[in-house]
């Protein structure tokens, strides 16, 4: 499974990149409104830390508008994904950058019939919100299981994103159903890390051996 860190912050992309687990970026407006930089200045300074797939979501919602403003966001780097909502227009806007060879990453899935209908318009990634999900009390992760499912049925190549990740537990379940790739804020992967047994072995080894060097003297 691909891990994605979902942020704009470029400490928190540089801190994700140095551990050597980065496969890419997913950015969104509320996301980047946050950092308070320009857009594609922000952008190539993520293109320029992370080899990998950078999404980078559109704010317009006609068709030609967002085709207009997705070509434009993928000729700043090879990288770019195009994040497109999922609704009617986002649709056609998702065919015609395919064809002229622009990928896209169906953003706000929240159900298996958006997805088969995303993977068909053509959709290099579907984002699935799983948090957002399990906040109103229907379960995110039975969603990614149906459409890791539907997708395997048909032989769609529409790689699964789960969005909207909000504790390891969504991490292990994700990896168990064989979803494509995770992204998730920099505190849960920071979470994902820690383990009370590795701190306190560690502890344990270090005092040791601390004990055993003070009795040479
Ligand atoms: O970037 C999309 C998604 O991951 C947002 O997550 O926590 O705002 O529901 P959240």
């Amino acid at each position: 499974m691909k891990f994605f860190i979902d942020t704009a912050s470029i400490s928190e992309i540089r801190e994700a990149a140095s551990m050597g687990i980065l496969d890419g970026v997913t950015t969104n407006p509320s996301l980047v409104a946050k950092e308070g930089k320009e857009f594609r200045a922000l952008l190539k300074e993520i293109c320029e830390i992370v080899n990998g797939d950078i999404s980078a979501e559109v704010v317009s919602i006609t068709a030609d508008e967002m085709i207009k403003e997705g070509k434009d966001l993928a000729s700043i780097h090879k990288n770019i994904v195009v994040k497109i909502p999922l609704i009617k227009e986002g649709l056609k806007a998702v065919k015609t950058l395919k064809a002229e060879g622009v990928r896209s990453n169906v953003t706000l899935c929240f159900s298996p019939n958006q997805a088969l209908m995303a993977a068909k318009a053509g959709a290099y990634i579907i984002s699935p919100f799983i948090g957002r999900l399990d906040d109103i009390s229907h379960s995110g992760m039975d969603l990614i299981q149906q459409i890791v499912t539907i997708y395997k049925n048909y032989d769609f190549d529409t790689q699964v994103l789960v969005a909207s990740v909000r504790h390891p537990m969504h991490v292990v379940e994700a990896a168990m159903i064989g979803a494509d790739i995770c992204t998730m804020p920099f505190k849960v992967i920071d979470q994902l890390i820690r383990h009370p047994l590795t701190d306190i072995g560690l502890e344990k080894f270090l005092s040791d051996w601390k004990k055993g060097q003070q009795s040479k003297k």
